[in-house]
């Protein structure tokens, strides 16, 4: 199948094309390199010997997307992460958030409505729960109020493909991410934050190497057993997997709705000590941290119910929290 990747040059984008092509489907990626590298298409092709198909433009723009379109009918389905994700940057630049964010959805929607291509993935996130009342937090959970700019264009996204599955042939499964962290296993790809990471696993990565002189570690107040914030993470390939999983499951008409939503997690939770831990255990390097105040818009605990996206879409995380943050850093120390 030929698959468009938009965003496919970024962090999640490219352990998706990579898990692509392994599975024998073509990759078309879009990608306007705002937050990410052209040298990320040599690390593809070094993994999967197969060089994708590359445009560089900005899909909010309607004249571009849709002469891609015309260019591209023979796409069968899109894997839609081209996306801003910074919260704190977005609470600053809302404007260019919804620009972006629902701008390029809105445009995508039209090409495949005027192309007549049927499938779309769209890269959600747990963050669309807020606290949840009820954990592990299942598919069902209520979505609460947006604390952010970004986390309302998740929010409104889901429901723009809700809103079009309706009057169309179009169908959409959004995949709601929990904490994905970790590198492919050939440390040749990997995240790649520009200034300083927000997240707490690249954060991590570059204190130990010496990029940072130590972790905040943000509030150890919370009600979880040592005080810190509890998340569940899961491994970015464990995550990608899920991806090809999730387009063959709508091109070969499995799917039981028109708009369907998954929840990607392992189902474990972790505190923010506990994947220190894990670094420390997983690398034998010691890392420098202090405790801190919470980091305003924080929730305290979440994780995933994983029976649903189990049971239905026959994907299940493999990897351990210990494979996670040593493949984060080996990839920290493939890039000095
Ligand atoms: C954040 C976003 C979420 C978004 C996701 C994608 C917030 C509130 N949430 O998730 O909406 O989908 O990123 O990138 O920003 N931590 C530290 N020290 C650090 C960094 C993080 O202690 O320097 C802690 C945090 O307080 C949190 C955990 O580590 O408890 C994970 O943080 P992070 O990696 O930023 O992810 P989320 O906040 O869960």
């Amino acid at each position: 199948m030929k698959i468009l990747v938009t965003g496919g040059t970024g962090y999640i984008g490219s352990h998706t094309a990579v898990e692509l092509q392994n599975s024998g489907h073509e990759v078309v990626i879009v990608d306007n390199l705002s937050n990410s590298d052209n040298n990320v298409l040599n690390g593809i092709e070094k993994i999967s010997g197969i060089r994708p198909e590359f445009e560089e433009f900005d899909l909010s723009d309607q004249a571009k997307t849709a002469d891609f379109f015309k260019r591209h009918n023979d796409i069968e389905g899109i894997i839609h992460f081209a996306a801003h994700k910074a919260v704190g940057e977005s609470v600053e630049k809302p404007l260019m958030y919804y620009r972006n964010n629902i701008f390029s959805l809105v445009n995508i929607l039209q090409g495949m409505k005027d192309n007549e291509i049927e499938n779309l993935v769209f890269s959600s996130s747990c963050t669309v729960y807020g606290q949840p009342e009820q954990l592990p937090v299942t598919e069902n959970a209520p979505v609460q109020k947006a604390e952010s700019p970004y986390g309302n264009t998740k929010q409104i996204s889901e429901e723009i493909i809700s809103d079009t599955v309706k009057s169309t042939k179009i169908k959409g499964i959004a995949l709601r991410y929990f904490n994905p962290i970790g590198a492919h296993e050939s440390a040749i790809i990997g995240e790649l934050p520009i200034g300083v990471p927000n997240n707490l696993m690249p954060f991590i990565t570059q204190t130990a190497i010496g990029k940072r002189e130590f972790l905040r570690v943000f509030g150890d107040d919370y009600n979880t057993p040592d005080g810190t914030a509890i998340r569940d993470y899961i491994h970015v390939v464990d995550l990608a997997k899920a991806h090809v999983v999730a387009v063959e499951r709508m091109v070969n008409d499995k799917m039981k709705k028109d708009f369907e939503v998954f929840n990607l997690g392992t189902g474990k939770g972790y505190s923010v000590l506990e994947v220190i831990k894990s670094f420390e255990r997983s690398t034998g390097q010691k890392l420098n941290y202090q405790i801190v105040g919470r980091r305003p818009g924080d929730v305290e605990k979440v994780w995933a119910d994983t029976q649903f996206a189990n049971e239905e879409l026959g994907w299940k995380a493999e990897k351990g929290i210990d494979e996670m943050t040593l493949s984060a850093w080996e990839w920290e120390k493939a890039l000095e």
